[in-house]
C-alpha cells in the first residue's frame, strides 16, 4: 500500500457518510500511517450540504488528511480513486415497486461502474453499501470493464458485527473473544447468519447451536432484522454502525484479516459452495492485504444449506431482473 490514498465516498451528505468521513480522515480506515485525499461525491441538489460536511471536516485539522474535494460529477469524483466507498443509492419511496428500485439503482452503478472502469487507478477496490447492495455491485462490476470483478465487494460486515454482538449477548461473552461468524447470501432479511463455526472463547458455536430454540427462533432473526428495529427505535436507519462496518471491511481489505478469524464479504462467486457464478454474494472471507479469498471446505448442515439456497434464490431474482432491464 502506497503512503497516501485516494479515498471517494459517493453519498457523502447523507447520514452514513457523515458518520464514515470523520473516521477515515482520522485515519482508522486505512491506518495510522496512511495520507488520505478525500473526494465527496453526492447529487447536485445535495452538494451544498457536502460542502457543509467538508466544513466540518476542515475544521477537524486531521493530520493525515492530505486534501478534501466535493463533486457532483461521477467521473470527476473517480478519478485516481483507490478506494470507493458507494454509498449514494436511490432509496425506496413510497409506492415505488421492487422493478422501479431496481432500476434507478441500475442506472447509477451502471454510470459509476463505467466512471470507475474509465478513471479509476488501477488498483481501485470498491465497497457498496447503497442498497441493495449485493446487485447494485454487480451491477457496478459488469459494467467495469477490465476492472477485475473481485474489486467490487458489498457490505455485508454490519449483518456480521450484529451477528457477533447477538451471540455475544446469548453467551456473555466480548466481542473480542468470538471468531469465525458468517453471513451467508442476500444483505436483506434472507440472509444467513451462521454460528456453526464460530468459536466464543474456549467454546464451538456449534454446541451453542444446539439451542435450537433460540438460534431459529431469536438469533437468526433478530440479526437479519435489525436494521427494521433500528428504524422503530431511532426513526431514521442505521448510520452510525454502517459506517463502521464500512470502515471494518476497507481495513480488513487493505490490512489483512486476523489470523485464525475470518470476516463475512459479499464478493463475486467463482462457483464456491454451489453459488452461481457472477452472483454478488456474502461469503467467509480472509484478506491477506491483496485480494479477499473465500474461506473453502466448511461443513454445511442441512439447515444452513436450505437457508443459504433461499437466499442465494433472491440474488439470482435480483440479477435476471437487472439482466432483464439491460444493466447487467
Ligand atoms: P441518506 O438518504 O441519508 O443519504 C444518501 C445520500 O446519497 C444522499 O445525500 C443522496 O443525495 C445521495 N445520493 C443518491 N444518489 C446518488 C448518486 N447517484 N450519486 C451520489 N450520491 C447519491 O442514506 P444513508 O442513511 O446514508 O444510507 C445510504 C444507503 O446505505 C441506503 O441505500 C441504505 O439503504 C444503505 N444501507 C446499507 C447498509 C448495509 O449494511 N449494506 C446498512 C445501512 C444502510
Amino acid at each position: 500500500m502506497s503512503d497516501t490514498m485516494t479515498v471517494t465516498v459517493t453519498g457523502a451528505a447523507g447520514n452514513i457518510g457523515y458518520a464514515a468521513l470523520f473516521r477515515i480522515a482520522a485515519g482508522d480506515m486505512l491506518g495510522e500511517g496512511i495520507r488520505v485525499k478525500l473526494r465527496l461525491l453526492d447529487l447536485p441538489g445535495a452538494v451544498r450540504a457536502a460542502e457543509g460536511t467538508a466544513m466540518e471536516i476542515e475544521d477537524g485539522a486531521f493530520a493525515l488528511l492530505d486534501s478534501l474535494d466535493v463533486y457532483d460529477d461521477a467521473r470527476a469524483a473517480f478519478d485516481g480513486t483507490d478506494i470507493a466507498l458507494l454509498i449514494g443509492s436511490r432509496p425506496r419511496s413510497k409506492g415505488m415497486e421492487r422493478a422501479d428500485l431496481l432500476s434507478a439503482n441500475g442506472a447509477i452503478f451502471q454510470e459509476q461502474g463505467r466512471a470507475i472502469a474509465d478513471v479509476a487507478s488501477d488498483r481501485v477496490r470498491v465497497l457498496v453499501v447503497g442498497n441493495p447492495a449485493n446487485t447494485n455491485a454487480l451491477v457496478a462490476a459488469e459494467n467495469a470493464p477490465g476492472v477485475p470483478g473481485e474489486r467490487f465487494t458489498a457490505l455485508t460486515r454490519l449483518d456480521h458485527n450484529r451477528a457477533i454482538a447477538q451471540l455475544g449477548k446469548h453467551t456473555g461473552a466480548a466481542a473480542r473473544d468470538i471468531s469465525r461468524v458468517t453471513i451467508w447470501g442476500n444483505h436483506s432479511a434472507t440472509q444467513y447468519p451462521d454460528i456453526f463455526h464460530a468459536r466464543v472463547g474456549d467454546r464451538a458455536g456449534a454446541d451453542i447451536a444446539q439451542d435450537r430454540d433460540w438460534l431459529e427462533n431469536d438469533f437468526v432473526p433478530t440479526v437479519a432484522r435489525r436494521g427494521t428495529a433500528i428504524i422503530e427505535a431511532r426513526g431514521s436507519s442505521s448510520a452510525a454502525s454502517a459506517a463502521n462496518a464500512a470502515i471494518d471491511h476497507v481495513h480488513d481489505w487493505v490490512l489483512g484479516t486476523p489470523d485464525g478469524d475470518w470476516t463475512s464479504v459479499a464478493l463475486r462467486s467463482h462457483g464456491e459452495y454451489g453459488v452461481p457464478e457472477g452472483l454478488v454474494c456474502s461469503f467467509p472471507a480472509t484478506s491477506d492485504g491483496g485480494d479477499w479469498k473465500v474461506v473453502e471446505g466448511l461443513d454445511l448442515g442441512e439447515f444452513a444449506r436450505a437457508r443459504i439456497d433461499a437466499s442465494v434464490a433472491e440474488l439470482v431474482a435480483e440479477r435476471d431482473a437487472v439482466r432483464e432491464l439491460g444493466f447487467a
